[in-house]
């Protein structure tokens, strides 16, 4: 993967405005319990110590789990990327992570990278990348740094395609990384009445047929659910595929 050549699972489990306690410990140790090696968190969701505790509780070991976490916009205005980061191994319970982010192209951005890159070379972090980053973003570290973005993590669902960045990233060979995969928390897009036609045909539901096209786009994949059933069936979406016209349809 971009910076280091490693590997990340393309389906894993969101945990954005899933509070600090049980509820983040137990989706985490259900997700991994269920197959995910992959989870995803920032500082500013405030429950990286109960995503630390629940991938201790789940007994699947740390290097088989692709963790990423997120640099916050204070840290980032503030200059205190090196002590942020530390921060977030300290709330983990661990001593690198898979995936560091900047979360968003807040002033100061450009320093935090520099220092993300010397923590990369320190081997505290596996792969480095950005999140939120428009094109003259991308654009703009391109010129600044040698070093490459593993991953831009971005909006991008059936309702807001974002496809015209999807593709600037994939030529320029960054992986794209999509949040609110789902239509995000309160949103209409599951109830669609041509997925549910789509899920119908498979035996599965809307959201695993908006997963198994996320999949299929060529995307990484990240939803969130609070609830054992769902993080299970998010999951199971590698027993079926959509084909062109249903790709076309979602
Ligand atoms: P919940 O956590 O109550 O399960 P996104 O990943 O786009 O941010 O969207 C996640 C939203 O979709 C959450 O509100 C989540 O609610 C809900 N959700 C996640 N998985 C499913 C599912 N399999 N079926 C229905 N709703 C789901």
């Amino acid at each position: 993967m971009g910076t280091t050549g490693i590997g990340i699972p393309q389906l894993g489990l969101g945990v954005f405005q899933t509070p600090e306690g049980k509820e983040t410990v137990d989706s985490v140790r259900w997700a991994l319990e269920a197959g995910y090696r992959h989870i995803d968190t920032a500082a500013v969701y405030g429950n990286e110590r109960s995503v630390g505790e629940g991938m201790r509780e789940s007994g699947v070991l740390r290097r088989d789990i692709f963790l990423t976490t997120k640099l916050w916009n204070d840290d980032i205005r503030a200059g205190r990327t090196e002590e942020a980061f530390y921060e977030s191994l300290d709330r983990l319970g661990t001593s690198y992570v898979d995936l560091y982010l900047i979360h968003w192209p807040v002033d100061g951005w450009q320093r935090a990278w520099e220092v993300m890159v010397d923590l990369y070379h320190q081997h505290r972090i596996r792969a480095i990348g950005v999140s939120n980053f428009q094109r003259h973003h991308l654009e703009e570290l391109r010129a600044i740094s040698a070093v490459r973005p593993a991953v831009d993590q971005i909006e991008s669902s059936p309702q807001f395609l974002n496809q015209e960045l999807i593709d600037y990233c994939h030529g320029k060979r960054i992986h794209v990384e999509v949040w609110s995969p789902l239509g995000g928390t309160g949103g209409t897009l599951l109830k669609d009445p041509i997925l549910q036609q789509i899920a119908e045909a498979h035996g599965k539901s809307p959201a695993q047929v908006v997963i198994r096209w996320h999949l299929q786009r060529g995307v990484i994949v990240i939803p969130k659910s609070t609830h054992e059933e769902r993080i299970r069936q998010n999951f199971d979406v590698f027993d079926f595929s959509l084909d062109d016209a249903e790709m076309a349809a979602v």
